[in-house]
């Protein structure tokens, strides 16, 4: 019986491996191949694009070889099916690809294509060819972060079999073609990041199969369906910073499936949050700025799986619901800038797994001990700034759990510097601002931490840096902020690292040290309002783009030297004692948009070639010693293009009114739209995780008389001439009145002659007029009166006028005081009655003449529109007398800072830390 199970073994063996022969003979002989047709496609292609010249980088198609042996198959990024040998998938993501994406390309002759994936690639700004329809199996596309620019073609929505689309992070505009929606089997649509990409949500039906939908950062607008609701396999929703209006539909809280949902956007009308309790999946919930009001709901605290919540910058009021203390799967929760109140619970020692939270501008209340947060081990991020809390912190502690990134207590009645920052060692961002930190910072902070890179103490009643430091140590510090303090003595020195020094309105004496010279980095020296002397050290000024040492003792000459490569944008040296000319070298300072050199002892003549400078925006030369013609030299075809302020009073210039320079003020004609407020200079850094900016306002004194009492316009349409108090002579030039954006015009205290032109009448929008101390005669033109209807001050005493005062709306309110001192003029105000004209009616209203002093608190600081842009406006408060004479407008210095320290999972958190300050001189 051994023979035939032998037999029949070797007939097993056999078939066995004549099968396996079979097998290699098979793959030798017919190997299925990339198609020829395929192959040059794709090499064709190849062609048409070249490669980044970034040598570093690696491209997949450097494997793609023309000789016949290639099969393309076998080449990077290329996958064929198995049975056909058709090229089914090509994935060329992040290959260095640069080129044009042609509607001839050969690509679009892959028409077995199912996955196409370009992404991180540089297609130069091309558009989606139509021809992309060609590719009808196509069901995934990723063409994300690949410089596609253009309209989607509306054959996308043809033909394909598209499970998956993403075209985020490019430059698509036009209108996204709503039929996309209506794929059948679409599961994934990312257009996100595409900022002129419009678009609105279809009705959607019952049977979608979309599982993502990502629309974050577009121009997406219209309502959200309450139809969205029936996306029942969405897992992942972001609607952030789109235009949508309307409101939240409560339908979202059928969508059970939800992981992640975003929403960011101010118009939405205001709504409660009412909807979240079956979204139990949810692990990152975005709704900020979303115009949230009422309760947080406890029902929150069901969504047990949720890691993140970011609820700022809405109106939520009430107390913390405790049942939240619950969630202790939270990484992120941000609440900052709502209305919250109660107390900060102790419960948040509860959130063991906390990494980031932010309390920061809500109205919470009462003593807060620091060490409840102390004892979170995974805590990196605090804020509890801005509210009405106390802070009470722990001597005894010398070591916490925590180790912060960024801690931020401002205007937590701290009354010393927290000792247990000693013991912080990978602190970044440090805020103590608005406290009531009396005394020296301890040596010990500076040291605390090397990876220190900002610290901001303003507003406290520090009175030295650091007990017998004139240099400060730390290895990553790269801004200080300590201005309106009490600070004594000498500068100190800080770390060559520093970009940014703040340390205005305090008492420092002394000059500024020649070790300043040293630091490379700095950007901002701003040394405004202190008692500083001695010479300004040469070195400085060139690298700087903030240059503010105004406001001290300061003696010598202005810095001479200006290279090239100056980086100079505000430059304030004014209220010093400083002498001799200007440098002519600041004409290398290109950038520079205000100058403001008033009240020194500067002996030169007028400085016309600055004309050349291309964005200077304001220029104050007032009480220095400049004399002579204000002549433009010659060669400067239009000088001072951007200028929006110039104030030459209390000089000396003498000679006929600067008429060349008049015609071509072209920013006082028309303000061009784009043009940034000319406060404004903004300054970046990147180091580590943190993006910093700052955008820095300069102060400005304008000495002009007469505001009104409603001034709401935004700071960048300021515009004003003072040539007051010099000796010019001649006639006021016609060609004044083009210069139609002038808010505040003076000329008084010269010697002008001649009549008051007419076209002044065309300056719509004066609101200070003063003429007044010259020798100009005739009458006031009757169009001043009738076209001037924001005209809030008038003043023509003691001129040779003649006739009779014109009657207008904003005439009415001018007294005497305007006109007297001309011997010719007759009528109201005035009792010397016109001999013909009618007499109008007496105005019966009574004036109050008392002489308000004008109080720092008149003055009010609005800001608006955080999150979509900053802009900034000032009002006058309403209790400032329209005839108040001699009114000083001071500008304020508005900081705004935004410090973006935080990226998770892909959503960047914006945290700004908004600082008003007002310089009051
Ligand atoms: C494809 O089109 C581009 C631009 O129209 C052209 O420059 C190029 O020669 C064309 N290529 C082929 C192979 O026709
Ligand atoms: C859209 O982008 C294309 C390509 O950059 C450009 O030529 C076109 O002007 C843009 N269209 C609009 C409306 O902005
Ligand atoms: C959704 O419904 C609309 C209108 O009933 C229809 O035109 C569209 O084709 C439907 N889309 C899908 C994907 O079923
Ligand atoms: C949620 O879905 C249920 C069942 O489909 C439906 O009856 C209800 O109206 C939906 N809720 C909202 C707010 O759309
Ligand atoms: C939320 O949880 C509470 C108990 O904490 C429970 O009473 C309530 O029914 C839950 N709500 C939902 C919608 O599940
Ligand atoms: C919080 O959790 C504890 C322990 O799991 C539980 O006993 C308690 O009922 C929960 N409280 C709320 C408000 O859900
Ligand atoms: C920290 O405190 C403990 C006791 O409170 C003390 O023994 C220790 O010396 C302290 N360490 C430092 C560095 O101050």
């Amino acid at each position: 019986m051994a023979a035939p199970s032998s037999l029949l073994f070797s007939l097993f063996f056999y078939i066995l491996c004549s099968a396996c022969v079979n097998t290699i003979v098979n793959a030798v002989t017919s190997p299925i191949l990339c198609h020829e047709d395929e192959k040059s496609f794709l090499l064709n292609f190849k062609k048409s694009l070249t490669l980044s010249s970034d040598s570093s980088s690696y491209s997949k198609t450097a494997s793609w070889k023309a000789d016949n042996s290639s099969d393309c198959c076998s080449w990077d990024g290329v996958e064929c099916d198995k049975d056909t040998g058709f090229v089914i998938s090509l994935d060329l993501s992040n290959s260095s690809i640069s080129g044009t994406l042609h509607s001839n390309s050969t690509l679009f002759g892959l028409v077995h294509l199912r996955d196409l994936n370009l992404a991180d690639n540089d297609f130069k700004n091309s558009s989606i060819p139509p021809q992309i329809s060609y590719l009808s199996r196509l069901s995934s596309i990723n063409l994300s972060h690949s410089s596609i620019s253009g309209q989607i073609p509306f054959e996308l929505s043809g033909s394909l079999d598209l499970t998956s689309l993403d075209l985020s992070s490019n430059f698509l505009n036009g209108t996204f073609p709503v039929a996309i929606f209506d794929l059948p089997s679409l599961t994934v649509l990312n257009v996100s990041y595409n900022q002129n990409l419009a678009g609105y949500l279809p009705v959607f039906n019952q049977t979608s199969s979309l599982r993502a939908l990502e629309l974050d950062s577009t121009k997406f607008s219209g309502t959200i369906p309450a139809s969205i609701g029936n996306l029942q396999s969405l897992t992942k929703l972001r609607l952030g910073r789109c235009r949508f209006s309307g409101s939240i539909p409560a339908s979202i809280g059928n969508l059970t499936e939800l992981t992640f949902l975003s929403f960011t956007n101010a118009r939405f009308e205001a709504g409660k949050l009412s909807w979240l309790d079956k979204l139990t999946k949810l692990n990152s919930l975005y709704l900020m700025y979303t115009n949230l009001y009422g309760e947080i709901p406890s029902s929150l605290a069901n969504l047990t799986k949720l890691t993140t919540l970011h609820l700022q910058m809405n109106h939520f009021t009430g107390e913390i619901p405790f049942q939240l203390f619950n969630m202790t799967e939270l990484i992120n929760l941000s609440l900052f800038d709502n209305q919250l109140t109660g107390s900060i619970s102790s419960s948040f020692s509860q959130l063991i797994n906390l990494d980031n939270l932010n309390l920061k501008k809500n109205n919470f209340s009462g003593i807060v001990e620091a060490d409840v947060f102390l004892s979170l081990e995974k805590l990196t991020f605090l804020s509890l700034s801005q509210n009405n809390i106390s802070l009470l912190t722990n001597h005894l502690i010398n070591s916490t759990l925590s180790h912060f990134t960024g801690l931020e207590l401002d205007s937590c009645n701290l009354k010393e510097i927290p000792y247990f920052l000693k013991f912080q060692d990978k602190l970044e961002t440090l805020s103590l601002t608005g406290n009531s930190i009396h005394g020296q910072v301890p040596a010990w902070l500076w040291n605390a931490s090397d990876s220190l890179v900002e610290i901001y103490l303003f507003r406290n009643f520090l009175t030295g840096m650091g007990q017998n430091l004139s240099v400060l140590p730390g290895t990553s510090l790269r801004v200080i902020d300590i201005k309106d303090n009490m600070l004594k003595g000498n500068l100190p020195v800080p770390p060559t690292t520093i970009m940014a020094y703040y340390v205005a309105n305090n008492k420092l004496t002394g000059e500024i040290p020649s070790k300043m010279c040293g630091l490379r980095s700095l950007k901002i020296l701003h040394l405004f309002n202190n008692n500083m002397t001695g010479p300004i050290p040469s070195c400085l000024g060139n690298s700087l783009s903030v240059f503010n040492v105004g406001g001290n003792n300061f003696s010598g000459m202005i810095p001479q030297s200006y290279s090239e490569k100056c980086d100079l944008r505000v430059m304030d040296l004014s209220q010093n004692r400083l002498e001799g000319q200007l440098p002519r070298s600041l004409s290398n300072c290109r950038m520079l948009r205000i100058l403001d050199l008033g009240d020194n002892k500067l002996e030169d003549t007028f400085p016309s070639w600055l004309g050349t400078l291309p964005q200077l925006q304001v220029l104050i030369l007032h009480a220095n010693r400049f004399w002579g013609a204000t002549a433009s030299s010659p060669g400067i075809g239009s000088p001072f293009p951007m200028l929006q302020i110039i104030d030459v009073s209390q000089n000396s210039f003498s000679g006929d009114l600067p008429l060349e320079y008049i015609k071509n003020w072209s920013a006082m004609k028309f303000l061009p739209s784009d043009m940034e407020l000319y406060a404004y200079t903004r300054t970046e850094f990147q180091s580590g995780k943190h993006h910093w900016t700052d955008t820095y306002s300069s102060s400005l004194t304008l000495r002009n008389k007469g505001v009104t009492a409603e001034y709401a316009k935004h700071v960048n349409v300021l515009c004003a001439i003072d040539f007051s108090s010099n000796r010019f002579t001649g006639k006021i030039p016609d060609s004044l009145g083009s210069l139609k954006q002038v808010q505040m015009l003076n000329l008084a205290n010269n010697e002008l002659t001649g009549p008051i032109p007419p076209s002044l009448g065309s300056l719509r929008q004066l609101e200070s007029l003063d003429l007044s101390v010259n020798k100009l005669s005739g009458a006031i033109p009757h169009q001043i009166a009738a076209e001037l209807n924001f005209l809030s001050f008038f003043n023509v005493s003691y001129n040779t006028l003649s006739g009779p005062i014109p009657q207008g709306p904003q005439f009415r309110t001018f007294e005497k005081d305007s006109y007297i001192g001309n011997l010719g003029l007759c009528g109201l105000p005035l009792s010397k009655k016109c001999a013909s004209a009618k007499s109008p009616e007496p105005d019966n209203e009574d004036v109050n003449d008392s002489d308000e002093s004008l109080n720092v608190s008149d003055w009010a600081f609005i800001l608006t529109g955080i999150g979509t842009g900053l802009v900034i406006g000032y009002v006058l408060g309403t209790n400032i007398s329209k005839r108040h004479p001699w009114l000083i407008l001071k500008v304020a210095e508005v900081l705004t800072r935004r410090s973006y320290t935080r990226n998770l999972e892909s959503e960047v958190t914006m945290d700004e830390i908004t600082i008003f300050r007002t310089n009051y001189r």
